[in-house]
């Protein structure tokens, strides 16, 4: 793919990776790919911001060297170092070792330990230190865990550029380069997406770092983030960030559930059924049949989880355990929970969802259900009842939080 002027005299000369499919180890299914994105700002003194991943370091280089020799970059700007963006630097370190690095303090610790790189030019950079280029220059501002201690935001002034790095990305490869160029709401669920998979831990520090970006009245016509397309209307994914960093739900339910036999399954669309008459939006979801990406992404949104597994083992089945495990660490607020299960011959899964719930931090809304074996006529119209009623404090709990 040919290098794209994405401002005047500053390239996108990254890779698309349209091969992706799991990102994160197997935590993040990417069924569009993704792109890894760095940028090579040509001044008096030329600048390159960001690495790709080690598979298409070849490819990134060819793409630098047809706007310039590597040896004549004078300034490396790593804004965070997760294997993504800086599995290619150690190659172009070999062939340019004199450049000047800028990172954050842990920026330097990361890429030392990560490469065991020695006798590095690196400089330190920290919030409001500022690189002349020539005619442009560039100011940082340091933005740790989001999603990294190392991550920082590097900002053109003169070109309203803000190179956000992980922030505002999508996992979206796309011969187009700009939102312009692709289905806007498309995009926008990639973005929420990521945002929900990725960065919803942190959003009480995405709050405050937009705040202090507005603090700082960066002016700003364009986001060019580490990953996917590249915002040239920021307003739009500014706009959303405000909007998920704020936990804002709707009347909304997601049904996860996991079964072994379908009585489960049964029980899960007897609930959607009294959901619905409680006119909330509903999503049934088998676990072993949705990624976990697909289910944190429906729940984003939503105000109340149940969660269902058939008893196995004197607990819940596998796939739910490690589910829930990897939602606590995504630390929803605001929710309400209920648990439910089928058994055989002992009611214990739903204790331990409840478990989980607790340390989570979702509100127990409504008692467990435990169904023996197969529900009959009076169990499956309690099913739906306990729906309508869920839906109830689905609605009371959106009240209480306006
Ligand atoms: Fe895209 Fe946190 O790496």
């Amino acid at each position: 793919m040919e290098v794209i002027e994405i401002k005047n005299n500053i390239f996108w000369v990254g890779a698309v990776d349209n091969n992706l499919r799991h990102f994160h180890g197997y935590t993040f299914a990417t069924p569009n790919g993704s792109t890894y994105n760095s940028y090579l700002i040509l001044d008096e003194h030329p600048t390159l911001i960001d690495g790709v991943w080690e598979n298409f370091t070849d490819e990134w280089l060819v793409k630098i060297k047809s706007k310039i020799d590597v040896g004549k970059i004078e300034n490396l700007i790593i804004n965070h170092t997760e294997p993504d963006h800086s599995r290619s630097l150690p190659k172009f370190i070999e062939l340019n070792s004199k450049i000047k690095i800028y990172g954050t303090r842990n920026c330097q610790q990361s890429l030392e330990k990560q490469y065991a790189l020695k006798s590095l030019n690196f400089n330190v950079v920290k919030t409001g230190d500022e690189l002349q280029l020539g005619t442009k220059k560039l100011k940082f501002l340091e933005a740790p865990m989001i999603h990294w201690p190392d991550s920082m935001f590097t900002y053109c002034p003169e070109e309203k550029l803000l190179l956000s790095n992980d922030a505002f990305g999508q996992h979206f490869a796309s011969q187009q380069r700009f939102d312009t160029e692709v289905d806007l709401d498309k995009l926008k669920h990639e973005a929420m997406q990521y945002y929900a998979n990725i960065l919803w831990p942190f959003s009480n520090l995405i709050s405050s770092k937009l705040k202090e970006v507005e603090n700082l009245a960066w002016q700003i016509d364009m986001i060019a983030p580490s990953h996917g397309l590249i915002w040239k209307n920021p307003q739009t994914i500014i706009d959303l960030y405000g909007q998920w960093t704020k936990g804002a739900t709707k009347a909304r339910a997601v049904i996860i559930f996991e079964t072994m036999w379908g009585v489960t399954e049964i029980m899960a669309n007897t609930f959607a059924q009294g959901l619905k008459e409680a006119d909330i939006k509903v999503k049934v979801m088998d676990l072993n049949k949705f990624t976990k990406t697909e289910i944190i992404t429906a729940m984003f949104e939503a105000n109340g989880f149940m969660f269902g597994s058939s008893t196995h083992d004197n607990g819940v089945l596998p796939n739910m355990a490690g589910f829930l495990h990897f939602l606590k660490g995504l630390k929803p607020t605001k929710r309400i929970g209920m648990a439910f299960s089928s058994f055989g011959w002992g009611a214990v899964a739903t204790g331990e969802i409840e478990k989980y719930m607790a340390e989570t931090g979702i509100n127990k809304a409504m008692e467990a259900i435990n169904i023996q074996f197969h529900p009959n006529e009076e169990e499956l119209k309690k099913c739906f009842e306990t729906g309508k009623m869920f839906g109830e404090k689905i609605k009371t709990n959106l009240n209480s939080l306006a």
